[in-house]
């Protein structure tokens, strides 16, 4: 029993204070790093990892699920204190979750969410309501549409994040919802461009290229693929805003700067600075108290005319 607490007998036993003292291991799987906001998410996990005297083991899955997978088993086979993980895709966990659940190491997910079959197999996730970020873009374009088309189809081109992920999955399903409160509004064309600028761009092209109707709007889900997306807008001789009206999600640095460049009209905000909570979390949890299944970051929705004064602000 004495083992398993960490404690031997003898001389050099330590005492029960200094077992307590011993830092707190926590196995981390990111995503990957195919955007500012991962950037930034990265960041503040390190960061606050360090300002908590926590040892973190960082693992960087490279947007790649059989990663993440691999880097959750070599964390159990370390038997660290705790697992938390950044999925990214929705299913596929169930295998892996067991096997920590088997070993008594308590999972918490961040920024994303998993569908699983027994909610047991993590304790709690922290992130962003996505459905909500996609609404809030959804009802920026109806407006926009109010205001600017007040007759005749709306256009709309859609870049969606990673295939299987809980934001591109989330995002389309908010926006959808929402414009369907104007039925001038539709989706002519959408696919994925994976988060990365690169992608978007890509995409964008051939979006662009089809030339059968033309664009109004271009939906994004992250800044990202939208600052991607202005690039093949412009080498295609058009004007973001003025020619195609873009929102996006993410409320990063660039897009701020997009926006003051009069290139991007809105973003929705996505906060990835859970570092620091996601800390107090794996304290929390090892110290066996209850936690809510679900916390929630508050986030707002920033236009252009607001983004020179807010852009010294922004933390990311
Ligand atoms: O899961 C959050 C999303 O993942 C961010 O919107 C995007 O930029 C990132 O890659």
């Amino acid at each position: 029993a004495l083992a398993a607490l960490g404690l031997t007998l003898g001389a050099s036993a330590p005492t029960p204070a200094l077992a307590a003292d011993k830092p707190l291991v926590l196995g981390f799987s990111q995503v990957g790093a195919e955007s500012e906001w991962r950037t930034a998410n990265t960041n503040s996990i390190k960061d606050a990892a360090k300002q908590a005297g926590i040892t973190l083991k960082f693992a960087d899955a490279q947007q790649k699920q059989e990663n993440q997978v691999k880097a959750i088993r070599s964390f159990i086979a370390q038997k660290v204190d705790v697992i938390a993980f950044s999925p990214v895709v929705e299913t596929g966990w169930d295998t892996v979750l067991k096997e920590a659940k088997a070993a008594n190491i308590p999972v918490i997910l961040t920024d994303r969410a998993v569908k699983v079959s027994d909610p047991s197999l993590y304790v709690t996730f922290i992130g962003s309501d996505f459905v909500e970020e996609g609404r809030k873009a959804g009802k920026w374009a109806v407006d926009w549409a109010k205001k600017n088309a007040p007759t005749g189809e709306v256009n709309i081109v859609e870049l969606q994040g990673t295939v299987g992920s809980a934001p591109a999955i989330d995002r389309k399903k908010g926006f959808e919802e929402a414009i369907q409160a104007d039925p001038r509004l539709k989706i002519l064309r959408s696919q994925s461009g994976d988060f990365t600028r690169a992608k978007g761009k890509e995409v964008m092209e051939a979006f662009l290229k089809a030339k059968d109707k033309k664009i109004h709007l271009l939906y994004a889900h992250n800044d990202d693929m939208a600052i991607g997306a202005i690039q093949a807008i412009e080498e295609a001789g058009l004007k973001p805003v003025k020619d195609i009206a873009i929102v996006s999600i993410d409320g990063v640095r660039g897009a701020f700067e997009a926006m003051v460049a009069g290139k991007l009209n809105v973003t929705v905000e996505c906060n990835p600075l859970l570092g620091p909570q996601l800390m107090q979390l794996a304290k929390d949890v090892k110290a066996g108290k209850q936690l809510p299944k679900r916390i929630t970051t508050e986030e707002g929705i920033f236009t252009a005319d607001v983004a020179a004064q807010e852009l010294p602000k922004r933390k990311y």
